[in-house]
């Protein structure tokens, strides 16, 4: 069994960004500039986009750090929006989900200019995406398709499932798989809530990626010998010998599952890191005008 360690190869990225950020600043240009915007006091988003911001700090990029109400109208978000889609400064940015009941998420993606839309949600970059055209992959999905690419995991011709079918992962996820390319090539079966045997097409499974948020929801019995297994989630469970009073734990039960698993990753220190670094990479995106060009 091998760890697919996530923080080390976040690492490397990182230490490639860097570099390409001191030529540009070498060369006069400014830093790359990433915003997030964060509504509401939810723990595990706000413990998300300090991760972003500091990560924005250890590649040379600047950061801004858009904090509001939960009581915040749409309207005023949408505000936000309208205002960093306009600001010539900002190369790309955020607006971390979810969001407070009385806000339609999709209203506020949509009023992401794609060229600023570094997560990758708009329907302009996710039909891109589907298109196998040049565009910002959602972060959690490009992180899953990096690791499997640098530990050199073959996809092609393999079963893969994916329990979860969220649009920021579950489904991107199975698209990116099943599209000609490497990694991709592979068959790949979505399961969800409404899945009557989730086991029987799991246990099948040369790669399972989960993604539903439910904690140590898979269990040996759900996991073929040999397989990859990459675990989404990351649940907060209470653990009174911690002094934050939780610890972190996947989708997958890593001590039963692991065994058996030819890769897995951990959680904390698997996905979540590589999470964070594709935003990175698409922040250079949108500062060098790759897939859209500057104007
Ligand atoms: N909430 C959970 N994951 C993400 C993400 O990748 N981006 C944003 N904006 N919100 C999230």
């Amino acid at each position: 069994m091998k760890i697919i360690d996530g923080n080390a190869l976040a690492e490397t990225i990182k230490s490639e960004l860097r570099i390409k950020v001191l030529e540009a600043t070498a060369s006069g240009k400014r830093p790359p500039h990433l915003a997030a915007v964060l509504i509401g006091d939810n723990p595990a988003s706000r413990s998300y986009v300090t991760n972003k911001v500091k990560s924005c700090q250890d590649v040379g990029y600047k950061s801004t750090l858009i904090q509001r109400p939960a009581e915040l109208s749409q309207q005023a978000v949408l505000d936000i929006v309208h205002q960093l889609n306009e600001d010539p400064e900002i190369d790309g940015f955020i607006v971390q989900l979810p969001l407070p009941e009385h806000i339609i998420e999709m209203d506020i993606t949509l009023a992401i200019r794609p060229e600023k839309d570094v997560d990758g949600f708009h329907p302009m970059n996710l039909g891109l995406m589907t298109l196998g055209l040049p565009t910002y992959l959602p972060a959690t999905p490009m992180g899953i398709m990096q690791m499997l690419e640098r530990y050199h995991i073959d996809t092609a011709g393999k079963m893969c499932c994916v329990i979860g079918r969220s649009n920021i992962v579950g489904t991107p996820i199975s698209i990116l798989l099943s599209r000609k390319g490497n990694p991709g090539d592979a068959t790949v079966v979505m399961c969800h809530s409404r899945t009557p045997d989730i086991k029987k097409i799991s246990s099948e499974a040369d790669i399972l990626i989960v993604a539903l948020g439910r904690p140590q929801f898979v269990t040996p019995d759900m996991v073929k010998e040999g397989a990859v297994v990459i675990d989404v989630g990351i649940n907060r469970i209470p653990d009174p010998s911690k002094k934050s009073g939780f610890r972190l734990v996947g989708d997958v039960d890593f001590e039963r599952v692991s065994p058996k698993c030819n890769y897995i990753t951990p959680v904390p220190g698997g996905v979540g890191p590589m999470t964070v670094t594709s935003l990175l990479l698409n922040t250079w995106k949108a500062y060098s005008g790759e897939i859209y060009p500057k104007t």
